[in-house]
């Protein structure tokens, strides 16, 4: 075990290795992992103040909670005077970063909506606030248009890199094309933006093989941030039916801790996130994924009135929490394990400020 930790490059046999370790060689990833993130980022956590934006879906993907044909969602988008709140709340709590995250609309109102709710953002700040965009499929047009509005990092999760495994999740229509996600992933990436991307763990007839050649993707895209996070069924999306056939909450806790810290070994300075899914299955799952390699939370900003209408999957941690209960909280919760928030400050991801200085 100590041998393919210590690999200067992790292959795909080691990837499966380590991505099924149990008892003390589990302990043992955890531990390097934890130890490369120290060796190379230091302590420090990042948040992003998430706004929760639109729950308006073009798509149907059979996971989440928000799919179009779920009639049962009250449909909303936040208004430009209330993101601007929540941006004034950002900066009180000293938030150095926002995100701004909903289902994937193309129209008009929507994507001029963004661009404007981007640079009123920013005027408000003076430019002190990052700003994460998650709002899906995209032209090359409209990502330009966001990215010179201001949004520096964009996170657009492929959910599965296997194409078999990515159209048993998602409808085989033309809105839910594989290569179209692949097409915007490399847009992204070209248009210069601080790109992420990531998966769910957990799927039904997902394999250690396929989770391997997930980190493997995220290697050979050099992605600058991983969003990855536990699968949770929905009860009104067609993949309740197979809650049956996947890990148990404790295994896709595990095995989601295990997609971390390998991925930390093999992407060192890498932004991660630990995301909230994992609190939602284990009462401590954000700062085990923080012991784990993350150093990204992001705590949510969304007003109240819309938050039960954002469940992409149920149980979701803090939906009643106010903004200020979540900043002490979780200021506590980092401290108990030996982490510290950093206010004020982008936190760009290490990775992707060193390549841009390398191209430089
Ligand atoms: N469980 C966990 N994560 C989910 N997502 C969507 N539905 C679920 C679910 N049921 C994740 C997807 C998507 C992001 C918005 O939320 O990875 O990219
Ligand atoms: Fe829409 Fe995103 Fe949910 Fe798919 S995962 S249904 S694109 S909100
Ligand atoms: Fe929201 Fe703890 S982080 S209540």
């Amino acid at each position: 075990m100590d041998d393919v930790l210590r690999k200067p490059r992790l292959e795909r046999p080691d990837i499966v290795r380590l991505l099924g370790a149990q008892g003390d060689e589990l302990q043992a990833l955890l531990d390097y992992a934890l130890a490369t993130k120290l060796k190379h980022l230091d302590n420090n956590v990042h948040l992003r103040g998430l706004v929760e934006y639109s729950n308006k879906c073009r798509k149907s993907c059979m996971y989440c909670g928000l799919r179009k044909q779920n009639s049962k969602v009250v449909r909303y988008t936040v208004s430009d005077e209330e993101v601007l709140q929540c941006a004034r709340t950002a900066l009180e709590l000293g938030y150095g970063s926002m995100a701004i995250q909903s289902g994937e609309r193309t129209d008009c109102e929507f994507v001029d909506g963004v661009e404007r709710v981007l640079r009123a953002i920013k005027r408000l700040s003076d430019g002190k606030l990052g700003i994460t965009l998650s709002c899906g499929e995209q032209t090359e047009e409209v990502y330009r248009r966001w990215f010179d509005a201001g949004a520096h990092r964009y996170l657009l999760r492929i959910e599965s890199s296997t194409r078999e495994l990515y159209y048993s999740i998602h409808p085989d229509t033309p809105e839910h094309s594989f290569e179209r996600r692949l097409e915007c992933i490399d847009t992204l990436l070209g248009i210069g933006y601080q790109t992420g991307t990531g998966v769910m763990v957990g799927l039904p007839g997902q394999t250690l093989e396929h989770l391997a050649d997930d980190l493997l993707f995220f290697r050979s895209k050099d992605v600058a941030m991983v969003g990855l996070g536990p699968f949770i069924p929905h009860p009104d999306t067609p993949l309740w039916a197979l809650r049956d056939q996947i890990p148990s909450k404790e295994e896709r806790i595990k095995l989601t801790l295990k997609m971390i810290a390998t991925l930390r070994i093999m992407m060192p300075e890498i932004n991660m996130v630990s995301a909230t899914a994992n609190q939602t299955l284990d009462a401590f799952g954000r700062e085990k994924a923080v012991m784990a390699g993350a150093n990204v939370i992001m705590p949510n900003l969304t007003p109240q009135r819309y938050r039960e209408e954002y469940l992409i999957y149920p149980d979701k941690a803090c939906v009643g929490d106010r903004p200020e209960e979540c900043f002490h909280c979780l200021d506590m919760r980092m401290k108990v394990v030996n982490h510290n928030i950093l206010y004020n400050e982008w936190g760009d991801s290490v990775a992707f400020i060193k390549r841009q200085q390398g191209k430089g």
